[in-house]
């Protein structure tokens, strides 16, 4: 028999946690995770992610309603935008409703690749690959700094000649240049054929979110950068931003479920097409 595959591993032991995962500082994916309930974290993640909700308590809330936009945003591609295929950079460890679960009820025949570059979503990607038997998925432990290798990668499973939808939510961030993150969008963009689309969530200036990037930034972790409107803007360059724009996660198309709509949050969601 062949040997396994490193996703199809058990899930780390939590208490003794693989050499290859450093716990020592906060990860984004594991902090995240903290703010969602979930257990995949640590102590250092914990005392970061406490540190920032004194700062910015909605923080918890964000986690959700980044998710809430994830399940409305795939559903309105797999759904009316007749989308297929979904590439999911920055997935983060998976919980309920991860992207192939919302896309595949609408279509089962969706395939979907997921991204990460964090060894703790390695660790936990089976939970990402239960496709319906009509569709697909798969994981790729990659950067998005390379986003030649994601697409390289992603075209062993997707079919770049039929519109994608990329998903980066809650990643950008981690990109410190303006100039640096279009030019990931704009070559991940490039690889895929019109009528695609680009879906992102991002955190916006403000003095609670300032405050909780600054405690983040303080902790060694991986740096974020918060993005003002214009900035925030030039990520969709060249694409048509559908309606309602670039609004606050819970304000993007809500629906009956979404608990958050009448919110205000320091983080925008917004979908473009490519035309
Ligand atoms: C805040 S979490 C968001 C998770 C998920 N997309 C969501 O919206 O719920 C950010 C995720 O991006 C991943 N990430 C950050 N920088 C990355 C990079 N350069 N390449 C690939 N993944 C990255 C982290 O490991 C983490 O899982």
């Amino acid at each position: 028999m062949s040997e396994t595959p490193a996703w199809m591993k058990p899930a780390p032991d939590r208490a003794v946690p693989p050499p290859e995962i450093d716990t020592s500082v906060a990860h984004p994916a594991r902090v995240w995770d903290f703010w969602l309930g979930g257990k995949d974290h640590y102590p250092a993640d914990r005392e970061v992610g406490e540190q920032i909700l004194k700062a910015l308590p909605d923080f918890a809330v964000i986690a959700r309603a980044d998710r809430e936009f994830l399940g409305r945003a795939v559903r309105y591609l797999a759904g009316e935008a007749g989308i297929r295929q979904f590439l999911d950079i920055g997935t983060g460890i998976p919980t309920a409703n991860n992207t192939h679960e919302v896309a595949q009820v609408v279509a089962p025949e969706s395939r979907v690749v997921y991204v990460d570059n964090d060894p703790v979503v390695l660790a936990h990607a089976r939970a990402l690959l239960t496709s319906s038997p009509q569709g697909v998925t798969r994981y790729i432990d990659a950067d998005l700094r390379e986003p030649g290798s994601i697409i390289e990668a992603a075209a062993q499973t997707l079919d770049l000649e039929q519109p994608v939808a990329i998903t980066l939510l809650g990643i950008m961030e981690f990109i410190p240049s303006t100039g640096e993150a279009r030019g990931i969008v704009n070559r991940l963009m490039d690889a895929v054929p019109s009528g695609s689309y680009l879906a992102i969530t991002h955190p916006v200036p403000g003095q609670a979110m300032n405050k909780a990037a600054r405690l983040w930034n303080e902790s060694g972790a991986t740096p974020v950068t918060i993005r003002g409107e214009e900035e925030s803007t030039s990520l969709f360059d060249g694409l048509e931003v559908l309606d309602p724009g670039i609004v606050q996660l819970p304000h993007w198309r809500p629906d009956p479920d979404t608990q958050y709509a009448d919110r205000d949050f320091p983080y925008f969601g917004a979908v473009g097409r490519k035309p």
